[in-house]
């Protein structure tokens, strides 16, 4: 998924689930990033056959956001149909912390589950854009 839109994140997330090509773990997920000034950007997985080339939903979230301009986020908001809310996984934290090292992260399941993080939590002692200056 990709392209922005001003419709509330939660929705977004939601609509973005419906089209995640999720064939091989059946594990649907959806996803809405918030940038700095309001405007929304959805991702969904896209599972491939040779597995390894599947993409997360925040990754893709984040891709149409950088394409489209964006580089500041304040939120995203997650979406699955699991029995409780799932975090982003490592390389979708790593790929977030890169643009929004305090983002706000909301996860909630399709029967009304919520939780809430800070990425600063979920990735204590990031690898950033300054490491890179500590040689
Ligand atoms: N997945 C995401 O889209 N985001 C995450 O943060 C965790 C995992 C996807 C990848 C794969 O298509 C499926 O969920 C099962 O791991």
């Amino acid at each position: 998924m990709s392209g922005a839109t001003a419709t509330a994140p939660q929705t977004v997330a939601r609509e973005a689930m419906a089209h995640a090509y999720a064939p091989y773990s059946g594990f649907r997920v959806g996803a809405a990033l918030v940038a700095a000034d309001g405007t929304v950007f959805s991702g969904c997985n896209v599972e491939n056959s040779a597995f390894p080339a599947g993409t997360c939903a925040e990754r893709g979230a984040l891709a149409a956001a950088v394409v489209a301009g964006h580089r500041t986020f304040t939120r995203i908001v997650i979406v699955t149909e699991a029995e409780v809310p799932t975090p982003p996984c490592g390389i979708c934290r790593q790929a977030l912390v890169e643009f929004a090292p305090s983002l706000d992260i909301v996860s909630i399941t399709t029967s009304g589950a919520e939780a809430h993080w800070s990425l600063s939590d979920l990735l204590p002692h990031p690898f950033t854009p300054q490491s890179l200056h500590h040689l």
